[in-house]
């Protein structure tokens, strides 16, 4: 298929004292008329040598030009037959009417990427992020990693940054473990699906906590694992109603450290009930340590995985809310038995996120900074926790203390799910708590508020949002449990 080359079809323009390079205006001449057909496909440009003769531009500049085109995809070089204008498929413009994709985690997402609001759950305090120090680090890691000889990195993260976890856990969690038993993740829900890979439990039985973190429920029903809620009391999760409803089950998902979201502490009792049901059964616990050290309350527990000589206990972290979700880091600590599992299911399957911020982390964690950032965000959050107390007390029954929320329950009959849909149009952003059990009719309608965010100047005027929007929950009774 051949075209001639009509010299009307294209009109050269070349401006010597404009910025752009000749190189450039030349191609976006040639790129003009080709995608707007007046070059039609087939058609033979002149040589290099012919057209920087009629433009009077070296032979060079025009090579480039072509090059450029030929990058695009707009031209070919057909050997001896000189460049030709390529096919082009006309790209078939989508019609945003005809695409509603719905966004995941409706339910649980306002949005993404949204600027956080008052008593928003799962991002920590905006204004004690070590930004400074943090573009720092990842700016060093970059020029580390840039300078590198490049080879494949480990799928399982860089070991420097293993080490230093496992380092940190010894100190903070009281796990004892090699660098080895630990893969590099994207935060928890990744740590979940890595497990679900690496113990290949679809179509098994989980123990989920009722309430639980909804992420749990979801993400087994995706993975083909079926969930049986077993419900928690002051105690935290009762093993022996587990044990009645499931004994088979492959794993059980927990909160040990404070559960999520009443925030109770897995008692002793029960801890070494579950242990020594795992140990029976050959079943798994995976242990979500999402607050890691952050006990408002005094000193956290310690992690259950550290307290499991039998190696039953997998156990998640996440930097979500010690460092920042945007970070996008977490790990999963795995017993030695099937750490090479992990390990090879991080290889072909799941492997590490992005080295630069891994390598940002290593230094965060290596030169003191982590530590140092957990205390100083335990006093602050403690802070603002009690202040949110004293200020609520006044119109708000407040329920409990639940990791770095406070849990205000409403009557039956508010509809707290519609609440909270409404609530950012009042510029705050409570959480639902009725969407944290397993059915509807035993959720118990209420509010979960996170105080990570709650600075002191905009405390009054958050509360008060927060007063109205329970106030008109009240005077107009929704529906209970709409969905
Ligand atoms: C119980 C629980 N686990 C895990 C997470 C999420 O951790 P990540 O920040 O790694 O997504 C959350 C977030 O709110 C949570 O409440």
């Amino acid at each position: 298929m051949t075209a001639p080359w009509d010299p009307g079809c294209v009109t050269f323009a070349i401006d010597r004292s404009h910025a752009t390079p000749i190189t450039a205006q030349i191609t976006a001449t040639l790129r003009a008329a080709i995608v707007e057909g007046r070059l039609r496909p087939g058609t033979r440009l002149p040589s290099w040598l012919d057209l920087a003769a009629q433009l009077g531009v070296a032979r060079g500049t025009v090579k480039a030009a072509y090059e450029a085109l030929a990058d695009e995809f707009l031209v070919f070089s057909a050997g001896a037959a000189g460049t030709r204008v390529a096919e082009r498929r006309a790209p078939r413009p989508v019609e945003a009417q005809q695409v509603d994709i719905p966004r995941p985690l409706q339910d649980m997402e306002r949005g993404f990427s949204l600027r956080p609001l008052p008593f928003q759950m799962g991002v920590p305090a905006q204004d004690a992020f070590p930004a400074k120090l943090w573009a720092r680090l990842r700016t060093r890691a970059v020029r580390a990693n840039a300078m590198a000889p490049v080879g494949p990195p480990d799928p399982r993260g860089e070991p420097e940054l293993r080490g230093q976890i496992a380092a940190q856990l010894a100190i903070t969690r009281g796990i004892c473990c090699h660098p080895d038993q630990i893969i590099l993740t994207s935060g928890y829900k990744n740590g979940l699906c890595l497990t679900l890979l690496a113990l290949g439990v679809q179509g098994r039985t989980a123990w989920v906590e009722d309430p639980c973190y909804p992420v749990n429920r979801m993400g087994l029903a995706i993975g083909g694992v079926k969930a049986v809620p077993v419900p928690v009391d002051a105690k935290g999760i009762r093993v022996d109603m587990g044990v009645r409803a499931a004994p088979d089950a492959a794993l059980a998902i927990v909160t040990p450290g404070q559960q999520a979201p009443t925030g109770v502490t897995l008692s002793a009792e029960r801890r070494a009930a579950l242990l020594a049901w795992a140990k029976r059964e050959g079943a798994w616990i995976v242990e979500d340590d999402y607050l890691s050290e952050l006990q408002l309350g005094g000193r956290a527990a310690p992690a259950l995985a550290a307290q499991d000589p039998a190696g039953r206990v997998i156990h998640i972290g996440t930097f979500g809310k010690t460092i920042s979700p945007s970070l996008g880091l977490g790990f999963v600590v795995a017993p030695v038995e099937i750490a090479a599992r992990f390990g090879e299911v991080a290889g072909y399957l799941n492997p590490a996120p992005n080295v630069t911020t891994q390598l940002a982390l290593t230094g965060f964690l290596a030169d003191g900074h982590f530590l140092r950032h957990l205390r100083h965000m335990k006093s602050l959050y403690r802070e603002r926790r009690d202040a949110l107390h004293a200020r609520l007390d006044r119109r708000i029954a407040v329920d409990a203390f639940a990791g770095l929320a406070v849990i205000a329950h409403l009557p039956r009959g508010y509809d707290d799910i519609a609440l909270v849909r409404r609530a950012p149009e009042l510029g705050i952003a409570p959480a639902p708590l009725s969407i944290w059990y397993a059915k509807p009719e035993d959720a118990q309608p209420g509010l979960v508020l996170c105080v990570t965010n709650l600075r002191a100047p905009i405390l009054d005027k958050a509360c008060d949002a927060l007063a109205a929007l329970i106030d008109e929950g009240a005077v107009r009774p929704l529906p209970a449990q709409a969905a």
